[in-house]
């Protein structure tokens, strides 16, 4: 992630790494049982806030580290709860706490985690706006996975699609963008085409992990292949292959089964291969890219205006 080093002339990531590691050191059980995980994220959401934070170059990010850290629990927390609603096995490429210690301690754990983030905002006095902010991001990510478990195993719309990878994943990245711009004291303006910036670049990113979960490597997404689909998560392959693939009744009845085996996943894989829809995926996911691009403000540094740039491009290119 050549991005970082930009960053990292304004700022110390150590600290960043220092504050979410300290997270969890109060208790050696849940020390134990986190360190693994923690370790393991790209730090997507925490180096977006900071380098949004960076727009305004006469501002410098040095108390905001605790609520860099808070965003990465928050996405940690959300993801130990994802892991025991998908019954996951592997994530970030250790065994899953529900996994390991089954759901009711997974669910606890996923709170404490939580509970920290929100103490590490509350301990730095972001003032209301952030709170509020933070509070409506996890009403989101809670609808978005409220509105996914309702519908497993059904054939959403795009639209239905949308709505659900948008409350997921798009308005997280938007929110880090958001905050970014809040605490920098941008302009309004500013701060809503940074907003609107990170709420295409996370519909991106979500689509492109939609089509690892087929496509990916294990060994690099730290997951298993065909998690989505045998957990009855129906995400823009599938909907794309059902309606151009001549074998769209064999992918209906893979679905319909709701016992998916390795094997189903191997046939839908082959199913998907044989139509455009991993093309088709890659040009929604490309054209949010180009728009994400095209949101960013013009008066904002062009040091950061670049990096920005270069964070959509990794979120496109990413095998893992
Ligand atoms: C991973 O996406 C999961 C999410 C983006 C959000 C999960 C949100 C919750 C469980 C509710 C919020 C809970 C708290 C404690 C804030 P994915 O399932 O598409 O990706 P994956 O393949 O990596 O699992
Ligand atoms: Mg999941």
């Amino acid at each position: 992630m050549n991005f970082i080093s930009a960053l990292e002339t304004k700022i110390n990531l150590q600290e960043l790494e220092n504050c979410i590691g300290q997270a969890v050191v109060e208790d050696k059980f849940i020390q134990e049982i986190c360190t693994p995980l923690i370790g393991g994220g790209k730090r997507l959401r925490p180096l977006l806030f900071l380098t949004c934070s960076c727009a305004n170059k006469n501002f410098s990010p040095t108390k905001e580290i605790p609520l860099a850290a808070a965003l990465e629990l928050i996405h940690t927390a959300s993801l130990v709860h994802d892991d025991i609603l998908d019954n996951a096995k592997k994530r970030r490429g250790v065994e899953t706490i529900n996994s390991m210690h089954g759901s009711q301690i997974a669910v606890l754990v996923g709170d404490y985690l939580f509970a920290k983030a929100f103490q590490l905002v509350a301990e730095n006095d972001y003032g209301s706006e952030v709170s509020a902010v933070l509070s409506k991001l996890v009403k989101n990510l809670c609808l978005g996975e409220i509105i996914q478990d309702r519908s497993f195993f059904v054939v959403p719309t795009l639209e239905e699609y949308y709505t659900r990878i948008n409350l997921k994943t798009a308005f997280f990245l938007s929110t880090c963008c958001r905050l970014g711009g809040i605490i920098a004291k941008l302009e309004r303006t500013e701060i809503e085409n940074l907003a609107d910036y990170g709420g295409n670049l996370g519909l991106a990113f979500q689509i492109i992990d939609d089509l690892l979960d087929f496509f990916g490597e294990e060994k690099l997404t730290g997951k298993a292949v065909g998690g989505d689909l045998k957990s009855g998560v129906i995400t823009l392959p599938i909907i794309r292959a059902l309606e151009v693939s001549p074998r769209a009744d064999a992918l209906t009845k893979i679905i319909a089964q709701e016992k998916i085996s390795c094997a189903d996943v191997a046939l839908a894989i082959e199913i998907i291969r044989e139509t455009d829809a991993v093309e088709y995926c890659r040009t929604c996911a490309e054209n949010h890219i180009a728009a994400a691009k095209n949101n960013l403000p013009a008066a904002i540094d062009a040091t950061i205006n670049l990096t920005l740039k270069q964070v959509a491009d990794f979120v496109i290119s990413r095998n893992r």
